[in-house]
């Protein structure tokens, strides 16, 4: 479905792999430039990706849409603001935002769980799309743009999940904030939403995908027949992006073939 999304410059934080990657290229395929921001710039070794030798923007290239790299820790605030920047300098705009960069670390015990995975998991998964909210809104207040924010939440913001403390916990503030920041900027028509994905084939599931036992686990808990793939994130952000879903904010659009509806 055409989603008219075409010249929303467009940042994606995390977009060399996997869910970010996919959402890069479906925004770039509807015609809005694509910032493609990253700690690296080739895909994640073990990802599930499609012409795995090229990078995210020079695949958005070769099929005719605009796309530049930049290197982007999203940890730190002032990597977000040159990402943003560098839409505004090569793209001329700022539109949309897409908080998706995330880490898991481990499957894990509570008491088990490092200080160290803790406080790396909440700086990337939680302070991450905070820095990305924060400096979005900046630029979008001060050029009066009716911005778009997307947060990549997880399945794990909703319900708890055996074994991933510090995931979960990443993931409900993300939940959580994307609601608040939502009600903080409704007045200035500034849409902020998150999408919630369930079990998807990326390279931060590879090992449990293959664990057979685990697979099985995935697939029980999962009502679709059948596990996600990073175009099921990709099509609810280009969905929530689209002018048509203006009234939409401070959702949270699940995208796991019913994981959390039971
Ligand atoms: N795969 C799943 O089943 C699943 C489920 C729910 C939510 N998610 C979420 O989707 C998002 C993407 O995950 P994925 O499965 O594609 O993982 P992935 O590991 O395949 O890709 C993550 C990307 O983020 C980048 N990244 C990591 N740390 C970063 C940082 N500090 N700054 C900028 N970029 C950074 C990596 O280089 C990589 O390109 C994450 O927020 C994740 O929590 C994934």
């Amino acid at each position: 479905m055409p989603r008219d999304i075409s010249g929303k410059v467009t940042v994606v934080t995390g977009a060399s792999s996997g869910n970010g990657r996919a959402i890069a290229k479906a925004f770039g395929e509807e015609g809005a430039p694509v910032v493609v921001a990253d700690v690296v710039e080739d895909p994640r070794e073990g990802g599930y990706e499609d012409e795995s030798g090229m990078t995210t923007a020079e695949v958005i290239r070769e099929r005719g849409g605009e796309a530049t790299f930049v290197e982007c820790d999203v940890t730190d605030r002032d990597q977000i603001r040159a990402a943003i920047e560098t839409a505004v300098d090569e793209f001329g705009s700022f539109d949309v935002m897409v908080n998706n960069a995330g880490i898991f670390t481990r499957l894990v015990p509570t008491w088990e769980t490092t200080q160290d995975e803790w406080n790396k998991t909440i700086a990337v998964n939680l302070t991450g799309v905070w820095n990305g909210c924060k400096e979005s809104i900046d630029q979008f207040l001060e050029d009066e743009t009716q911005g778009n924010i997307i947060n990549i939440a997880s399945g794990g913001g909703i319900v708890g999940l055996i074994n991933e403390p510090a995931y979960t916990a990443s993931k409900g503030g993300v939940v959580q904030l994307t609601k608040t920041v939502a009600l903080d900027c409704a007045d200035h028509k500034i849409n902020v939403n998150a999408v919630a994905p369930g079990w998807i084939s990326t390279s931060m599931t590879r090992e449990y995908f293959e664990d057979e036992g685990i697979r099985e686990d995935l697939e029980q808990s999962t009502p679709w027949p059948r596990l996600g793939r990073p175009e099921d994130v990709a099509n609810a952000c280009t969905f929530l992006a689209a002018p048509d879903s203006e009234f939409i904010t401070g959702s949270v659009l699940a995208a796991d073939g019913g994981f959390t509806a039971r």
